[in-house]
């Protein structure tokens, strides 16, 4: 039976950085296709965000800034929900947890949940920080992962394997803050007793939910099998909502408790009527979440929502993958992504490509890759060369021959009844995948109409019958524009600013979804406008320069990586200035008998011909770096090596891949110059 109404929440992204493709394809892409759809269809809806604004990571980034929290996530908040109104990200309420309506809202939800016997209290060792003053809530702690030997593993989780761990799990904890060796001191909190939830969970999920997702049942049901345990939902910290019952001074709502309330809080923002969305059995609720979001949002918020006792609980919970970048991980800390902001800046008015690109590639069942190469095949040989190409034939053809007016129809063939009985099919297939969450096949299917446009033109040519037959050029064309019109409804989802576009050029408002399919969307004598091109190519420059942009952040990180030595003690300038250093050319170069490393150099210094030992033979052959100046300490005490002496020491320095450079002048100088 069809749902009374919808509540589509995507999840709230943490405001301690801005978002990028990742963030687009796994959650709020498909979340806004869902929406758009049912809206076509006239479904109440209300899609609801915000920021997340509380938890470790923000005071974190502000205590690394030397700003507060609230200048962090004021600056994040804006800049995040900026980036998602630009891609028409159509929220019907973007919200934040910071604001005093979730604050009120989260507080009541715990409080609540208190009142009832909900939670037990239980007193347990957490590390402390003693030099801080602080209890170190997971994201203070780094240490060695026990499953991986990932050294800088996180206190709730290591991101290398992917592990959810207890700060108490790590080999070797170190606190973040002071970098001290964290100690044990008590400290009590309140636990929901999941445990108690996971027969309930095991009927709910494993039972009643078999159609969810492969990935996000899976998910599920190790976590049940593996058997639940209570999980706290406060934190000894000073950024969040205040525990509110008494003496809890300095402890704090756990950011995954108050998070998913956010949802509740948005919607008491959008509508004091939202009771309906959150407790009336007939509204359908679906997350539109990413894969590390699985847990919190099938088992421990229903869990919560259980517990109180009024609230709906989700319906589905269609979990994305993760999307690669150029074949390695997004990563915020790496600068490895492509940021919304700066897409947007160097591809203006260009969403709907990100959108199509990040849709046809979506991580839906498996991790996925975004790559440039596949963002400008798809713009060029998919929305140029089949949508944008079959809408402009139809359009400027209708101008060539009917000045814009839609024609006559005229008698059908039965080659165009079975054009229209293939579009009569459109609809039926896309919306199968929508409502399923198959978005990528779904975005298939609705272009499968423009192929189908483009075939029927290709294979009708009115172009060569306009002077022998003009009464069917009027049919093939107002076929087309219908299909074109049809067009306008069916991508909507997915491209909802080239249907704009589209539907100006065809001088149309917009149609209910269940009139896909419909040959009678333009009358004859409809006039259209001019046409325009809905999507331009791509060139290769504009694909190079972005991997450029990224080999360049590939190589800043392997300088940044490389072990860089700590500072040695300050000297005088006395003491520099006893080092004689010249500029020389190597004159001869040979491997030392019987080692690995060593090479015997002969250079002019300008001063004499000397001979030289140096550790290099595995870095270079000798005969490549005959004739290169070089830098060389002169006054070095003369040793003996390998029966060799060696008189000075030519100067070396570590490029980021571990291989030695000279220290080389950028233009020749003369031999025996001083570097000082
Ligand atoms: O993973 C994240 O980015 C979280 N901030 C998602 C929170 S979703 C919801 F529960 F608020
Ligand atoms: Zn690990």
């Amino acid at each position: 039976m069809e749902p009374k109404r919808y509540l589509i929440t995507a999840a709230l992204p943490y405001a301690n950085g801005p978002v990028h493709i990742g963030h687009l394809a796994g959650v709020y892409v498909p979340a806004d296709i869902y929406v758009r759809y049912l809206r076509l269809k006239g479904r109440e809806v209300a899609f609801i965000c915000g920021s997340d604004e509380h938890g470790v990571p923000i005071t974190i980034k502000a205590r690394q800034e030397g700003i507060t929290p609230q200048d962090v996530v004021d600056k994040y908040h804006t800049m995040i929900k900026n980036a998602f109104q630009k891609f028409g990200i159509s929220f019907d309420i973007y919200s934040r947890t910071s604001s005093e309506m979730h604050h009120k809202t989260a507080s009541e939800f715990f409080r609540n949940l208190y009142d009832k016997g909900k939670f037990i209290e239980q007193t347990s060792n957490q590390y402390y920080d003693p030099e801080a003053n602080q209890f170190l809530a997971d994201r203070y702690i780094t240490g060695t992962c026990p499953k991986c030997g990932n050294e800088s593993a996180y206190g709730d989780q290591c991101e290398q394997c992917g592990s959810t761990l207890n700060a108490t799990d790590l080999i070797n904890p170190k606190s973040t803050l002071s970098g001290s060796l964290p100690i044990m001191k008590e400290t009590s909190h309140w636990f929901l007793p999941l445990d108690k939830y996971e027969p309930w969970l095991r009927e709910w999920i494993l039972e009643q939910h078999k159609e969810w997702k492969p990935n996000v049942y899976g998910q599920c049901k190790s976590w049940i099998d593996g058997g639940l345990q209570p999980r706290a939902v406060s934190r000894d910290l000073n950024w969040g909502v205040p525990v509110p019952v008494d003496n809890a001074a300095g402890k704090v709502l756990y950011v995954w408790f108050d998070a998913p309330i956010g949802y509740i809080s948005a919607t008491k923002e959008l509508t004091p009527n939202w009771e309906k969305y959150w407790k009336d059995k007939d509204t359908k609720m679906v997350h539109f979440i990413g894969k590390d979001n699985i847990v919190f949002h099938c088992i421990i918020f229903p869990s919560m929502l259980k517990a109180e006792g009024t609230y709906i609980l989700p319906d589905n919970v269609p979990a994305n993958e993760f999307l690669n970048l150029e074949g390695n991980k997004i990563s915020t800390s790496k600068n490895w992504a492509v940021w919304l902001h700066e897409y947007l800046e160097q591809f203006p008015n260009q969403e709907d490509i990100l959108r199509y690109v990040l849709t046809a590639n979506a991580p839906e069942t498996k991790d996925n890759d975004f790559t440039w190469a596949d963002f400008q095949a798809r713009n060029n040989n998919e929305l140029l060369a089949v949508l944008g190409n079959f809408v402009n034939r139809a359009l400027v053809l209708t101008h060539k021959y009917f000045e814009g007016i839609v024609p006559n129809a005229g008698t059908l063939t039965d080659y165009d009844k079975e054009v229209v009985d293939e579009m009569a099919t459109v609809r039926q297939k896309v919306e199968k995948n929508l409502e399923n969450y198959r978005f990528r096949e779904a975005l298939q299917e609705a272009m499968n109409l423009a192929r189908l446009g483009n075939k029927y033109l290709a294979e009708t040519e009115p172009w060569k019958l306009w002077k022998t037959d003009p009464e069917r050029v009027k049919t093939i064309l107002n076929l087309s524009l219908q299909i074109t019109a049809n067009l306008t409804i069916v991508m909507e989802p997915f491209l909802p600013f080239s249907v704009v576009k589209l539907r100006t050029m065809l001088a149309i408002e917009s149609f209910d979804w269940m009139r896909i399919g419909n040959i009678n969307l333009l009358p004859a004598g409809h006039k259209i406008n001019t046409p325009s091109l809905l999507f331009e190519k791509i060139e290769d420059s504009v694909v190079e320069q972005q991997i450029n942009r990224l080999e360049k952040i590939k190589n800043d990180n392997l300088l940044k990586n490389s072990d860089v030595k700590e500072q040695l003690p300050n000297i005088t300038f006395d003491d520099f200035s006893k080092m004689d250093v010249r500029i020389g050319t190597i004159l001869s170069a040979e491997k030392v008998a019987k080692t690995k490393k060593l090479l015997k150099i002969t250079v002019d210094t300008g001063i004499d011909q000397r001979t030289v030992v140096s550790g290099i033979a595995e870095h270079f052959n000798p005969e490549e770096i005959i004739g290169k100046q070089v830098s060389i300490l002169v006054n070095l005490e003369p040793r003996e090596i390998k029966n060799i002496v060696s008189h000075g020491m030519i100067l070396m320095a570590e490029n980021a891949n571990g291989k030695l450079e000279f220290i080389s002048p950028t233009s020749e100088v003369k031999n025996g110059s001083t570097v000082s």
